[in-house]
């Protein structure tokens, strides 16, 4: 039997789980969510999540992972034989997520370029749906691929791959090591810079003001929850390959703590730099925020490009600084997302890392095409509705039902505070037992709901 592989130190474990916690998710998908829904309600209600899901959960799968000692199938299997097939359903949504997520990447890499000679501020809506996705009239009609996105997609999957082919701890936990400060500083100087513009106010006021009336919409909540369990990278099957790789003795809850809440601290710096800058373009059109913060992909590739150009001699600088801060923070995700399915793969197939890397690349890599393509847009909002509103809430939901409910949940609790100092009491229990499955349940639901109508 080989040794499984192991990281070098806490450390270097708990920024590669930042890594892969901190992703696109948090730079441009974060701050619209807040804005869509209610500001600073959205926040007490994402704070609830973090509590009584997110921290959980994550406590939940390292411990999972650490007892178990497999990627996601390996150890849901080990659990109970009849959970494999949890697993790899993680294993699959996983697959579908990476072969878009690296694309964006590649766009945030072409505008890093472009950046250079503010080649987008002229007209950056025509900028992003002409020239850099050639989008076509609908999801049918590819329309070819897009040929300036091909060296920017072939540099992220080279990152990827030399990562995972060279192992945990020389590849993956090296590389963390580097990009996570380098990004943490990065964003820092954005907020800094951008919350001392004139105009950042009316931005922060625009994101954190309460919309009470919407304390019991459900679509905040629903939003709050697909927020926590993407942003932090639960229910994906990668949690559980990563802390798979911790030395026996690893304090399991104070590194789950640690990982959230340094995510959910990135997410509201990039918050903060999003919205000042925002607020600062506002200013200058002599407009309201309201009517120049649009939502979606259009946040990060078309509103603030147009924002970024407002900052005058230093525009390129900051636009280079914001598209970096966003390929980097995806890049460690991306590197999460693959490590899940090889792991998977390695630990079924038995075969070595590099041969499964090889060649899990080689599909993957070619998959990602397709997004690259004309109607790549049309597909990738496709899967992700899918994947957020359904994988993610309902795969999260069957995860804590099967285990809470249909495994016998104190024997992990034991095993996670034999190592651990905070314990997991009865407020972990209950949350993974009662309240998550009765939120994500009804929030899933109303979805489909909503969805049908
Ligand atoms: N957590 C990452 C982010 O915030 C994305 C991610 C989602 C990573 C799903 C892995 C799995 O962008």
């Amino acid at each position: 039997m080989v040794q499984r592989e192991q990281w070098g130190t806490r450390m270097g474990f708990i920024l590669a789980a930042v890594g892969s916690a901190v992703g696109l998710g948090n730079i441009w998908r974060f701050p619209y969510m807040v804005a869509d829904n209610g500001g600073g309600i959205f926040f007490l209600v994402y704070l609830f999540a973090l509590l009584t899901a997110g921290i959980p959960i994550m406590i939940l799968e390292f411990g999972i992972g650490h007892k178990y000692r497999g990627g996601a199938p390996l150890s849901f299997a080990k659990m109970n034989r009849k959970f494999e097939w949890l697993g790899w359903s993680q294993v699959i949504v996983c697959f579908f997520i990476a072969v878009y997520y690296v694309v964006v990447i590649a766009w945030a890499l072409s505008y890093f370029y472009h950046s250079f000679s503010l080649g987008y501020a002229g007209d950056p809506a025509g900028f992003f749906f002409g020239n850099v996705l050639g989008l076509t009239d609908g999801p049918f009609e590819l329309g070819g691929i897009q040929t300036q996105l091909l060296i920017p997609l072939a540099i992220a999957w080279a990152v990827n791959f030399f990562a995972i082919y060279t192992g945990v701890k020389g590849g993956i936990e090296r590389l963390a090591k580097i990009l996570i400060p380098t990004l943490f500083i990065m964003v820092v100087i954005i907020a800094l810079r951008g919350s001392t513009l004139p105009g950042s106010a009316a931005g922060l006021n625009f994101m954190f003001d309460p919309d009470f009336s919407r304390l019991f919409d459900f679509k905040v909540w629903t939003a709050a929850y697909g927020q926590i369990f993407f942003d932090l990278s639960i229910c994906f099957a990668i949690m559980i390959t990563y802390s798979s790789y911790l030395p026996k003795r690893s304090d399991i809850t104070s590194n789950a703590f640690t990982t959230c809440l340094t995510n959910c601290g990135f997410s509201l710096l990039a918050g903060i730099a999003v919205f000042s800058i925002l607020g600062h373009m506002a200013f200058t059109q002599g407009v309201a925020v309201n009517d120049v913060a649009g939502a979606g992909v259009g946040l990060a590739f078309v509103t603030f490009p147009a924002a970024i150009a407002t900052l005058g001699s230093v525009a390129p600088l900051f636009g280079m600084l914001f598209f970096l801060a966003l390929a980097l923070a995806g890049i460690t995700s991306l590197i999460s997302i693959n490590e899940a399915a090889i792991a998977a793969l390695m630990d079924k197939l038995a075969l070595d890392r590099k041969v499964v890397t090889v060649i899990y690349t080689a599909v993957a890599a070619s998959c990602s095409l397709l997004i690259a393509t004309g109607a790549g847009l049309y597909i990738l909002d496709i899967v992700d509705h899918f994947t957020n509103n359904f994988g993610i809430v309902f795969g999260g939901l069957i995860q804590v039902l099967l285990v809470g409910w249909f495994f016998k949940l104190k024997s992990l609790q034991d095993h996670i505070n034999s190592v651990s100092d905070i314990k997991a009491g009865s407020w972990w229990v209950f949350s993974i037992k009662i309240i998550t499955p009765l939120v994500a349940g009804y929030t899933g639901i109303m979805t489909l709901i909503s969805d049908i109508k």
